[in-house]
């Protein structure tokens, strides 16, 4: 049990680029007011930073979800326990994930949308978030459903060394598939092709990714996996192979700028190609994730999808952390914990 509830609130709505003292921190007593029929109250332990929680601190109307209010809480994906339920579904100690937001304890409504969601047994808090968390799961069912890869198929994989592009690119392998990533600067491309084992890499900063897919992809691309959107998402639209699948995941190029972001340009490509491009959700897929879950385990303990985690201890690292997604500093699934199995606080 903590002695304050600890808080990162949004203090102010990014100027252009996201800045450390767009956060303030505060401390606050512990929660003490009863709960309304249907809540429940989380001691926060491990947050998971996703890029789009970028779009939520945006004034509303640009991201699905709603806008942080100016001086709450940053909201975030996060797991923890149970510790008061004024809902007959959850119990003090259970092990949930959920939408939460920066602090100690969060209440959460339960509502549709932030219905908290059991930790299967066997899997502990920071596997829950990182590699049998959304991220991994977002690879598996945006490539296998939406993507419909197909053996000795090429896949071309964007943000290709981060967490999502990782897991889809190795499943690409495992699925039997040519796999081209993108991904920014020499020591992730080498990870990449050596220990990912990708047929080959493109370094984002340094080449020129329209001519390296022309050269790398002859025959063109089958199933482009899309985390970054821009100039990226138009150089594979000039290379896609007919019947291909564009798998619009993220949009990560354009998440930390005010800036509209560039739309692809010559969509006749797709007329003529005969292309689909489709967006999607993680969580559409929610009620299959114990079977993505089972895939991922079994793959891993076979050795066949090796995964990066960028863990960080301590309440005070969150918005530093978090940052890190834009300059591609991180390497891996970025993960704050700021509690122990136990609750006690770091
Ligand atoms: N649809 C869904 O349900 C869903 C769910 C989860 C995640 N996503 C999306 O998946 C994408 C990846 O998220 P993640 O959590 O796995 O993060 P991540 O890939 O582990 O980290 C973000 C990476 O994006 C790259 N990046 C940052 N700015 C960039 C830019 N301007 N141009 C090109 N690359 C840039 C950086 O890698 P480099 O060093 O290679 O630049 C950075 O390491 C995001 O777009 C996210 O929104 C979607």
């Amino acid at each position: 049990m903590a002695d304050v509830n600890r808080q990162w609130l949004l203090r102010a709505r990014p100027q252009k680029h996201l800045r450390l003292d767009d956060f303030e921190y505060r401390e606050e007593a512990l929660p003490a007011a009863p709960l309304a029929d249907g809540e429940v109250r989380l001691r926060n332990i491990v947050f998971l930073c996703a890029p789009t929680m970028r779009n939520w601190m945006d004034p509303p109307g640009n991201s699905l979800y709603p806008s942080v209010p100016l001086g709450r809480p940053m909201m975030a994906p996060a797991v923890g326990r149970v510790v008061a339920s004024a809902n007959p579904d959850y119990a003090v100690g259970d092990r949930v994930y959920t939408m939460s937001s920066w602090q100690d304890y969060t209440t959460v409504p339960a509502n549709a949308w932030r219905r908290p969601t059991r930790i299967a047994d066997g899997i502990s808090f920071v596997e829950a978030m990182g590699r049998y968390g959304l991220n991994p799961l977002t690879a598996y069912f945006g490539l296998l459903e939406v993507g419909q890869p197909k053996a000795g198929e090429t896949l071309v994989v964007s943000g290709a060394a981060g967490s999502t592009g990782s897991t889809v690119a190795q499943i690409g392998k495992i699925k039997g598939l040519r796999v081209v990533g993108i991904a920014g600067g020499p020591a992730k491309c080498a990870w990449l092709t050596g220990e990912c084992g990708l047929d080959a890499a493109i370094d984002y900063k340094s080449e020129n990714v329209a001519a390296r897919l022309a050269e790398l992809c002859p025959s063109g691309i089958n199933v482009f996996f899309d985390n970054v959107g821009g100039e990226i998402l138009q150089a594979a639209i000039d290379n896609m192979a007919p019947y291909g699948r564009i798998v619009l995941c993220g949009q990560i190029s354009s998440y930390d700028s005010d800036e509209q972001p560039r739309g692809p340009r010559n969509m006749m490509r797709l007329v003529y190609g005969s292309i689909r491009m489709q967006g999607f959700l993680c969580g559409n897929y929610s009620a299959r994730f114990g079977e993505g879950v089972a895939a991922l385990r079994e793959w891993t303990a076979a050795g066949r999808i090796h995964y990066r985690e960028d863990l960080h201890s301590g309440f005070d690292k969150l918005p530093g952390a978090f940052i890190k997604l834009f300059s591609g500093a991180n390497e891996g699934t970025l993960l704050v914990q700021i509690a122990d199995e136990t609750g006690a606080s770091r």
